[in-house]
């Protein structure tokens, strides 16, 4: 595990995207898993800027992202398939044939879960993968459980989560209650991983994800098992870390 503290917000994005642009270069076409929430918009503007100024080519680009609410069309602004193209996809070169994100109006849960397997099958192995966690330790929407999930699954989101993610949406109700994720044996499979945090609230969760006891209770806590684990923080979330 490398674990790298970044200064601030800015400073860890600046970090996190420098690996990843890192990546691109030296394979064009890697497979990127990528990450939506607040802690990876930062990167993305960056990778943005690094792309405008002519140094970074998503043309061969091939990526998919972790997770998807359940009931949103990707024209909602709280889909995560309007977020990655608001935040990223829409301003880099990505052919977005390559471009793959678990499709929240599939009712069917086993056809979409199945669908996305195949895909991950076909396009993988991510080369690596950028994680946000959330407070309760979950990544992606694995949420903490009484087992590890392997593939793509459909999770009922905690009241944590839901709290969490109100912020963007107008009331309680309107958050999905439900959601497609990649499963964490997808995640661990990937060559590399990319763990970005920020802030103090994340400092108790960083801590036990990192050096507390390997449980599915701590979803996050199983990337200790990761050969190439990259950790990048702020001051503030690696507090615990740290010292
Ligand atoms: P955040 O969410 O980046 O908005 O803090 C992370 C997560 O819930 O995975």
């Amino acid at each position: 595990m490398t674990i790298c503290t970044a200064k601030n917000y800015d400073h860890m994005s600046q970090i996190a995207a420098n690996i990843l642009a890192a990546q691109i270069v030296l394979k064009p076409n890697s497979c990127l898993g990528l990450a939506t929430g607040g802690s990876p918009i930062g990167t993305y503007k960056r990778l943005i800027e690094k792309h405008k100024n002519g140094d970074l080519d998503f043309g061969e680009v091939k990526t998919l992202n972790l997770d998807e609410y359940c009931g949103l069309s990707k024209d909602n602004d709280q889909s995560y398939d309007y977020f990655m193209r608001d935040n990223l996809f829409n301003h880099v070169n990505i052919n977005f044939d390559n471009v793959n994100i678990p499709n929240g109006l599939e009712a069917d849960a086993e056809k979409e879960c199945r669908r996305y397997n195949e895909i991950m099958a076909q396009n993988g192995p991510i080369d690596i993968q950028l994680l946000g966690i959330g407070t309760n330790g979950h990544i992606g929407f694995n949420e903490p459980s009484d087992y590890f999930t392997l593939k793509t699954n459909h999770v009922s989101l905690t009241q944590a989560t839901i709290e969490a993610n109100m912020r963007y949406f107008e009331k309680a109700d309107d958050v999905p209650k439900t959601a497609y994720t990649m499963g964490i044996g997808q995640i661990m499979n990937a060559k590399k991983v990319l763990l970005i945090a920020s802030g103090e609230s994340k400092a108790d969760i960083m801590f036990r994800a990192l050096y507390g006891p390997v449980t599915p209770q701590v979803p996050a806590s199983i990337l200790q098992m990761h050969s190439n684990l990259i950790v990048i923080g702020d001051e503030a979330a690696l507090m615990r870390v740290s010292k």
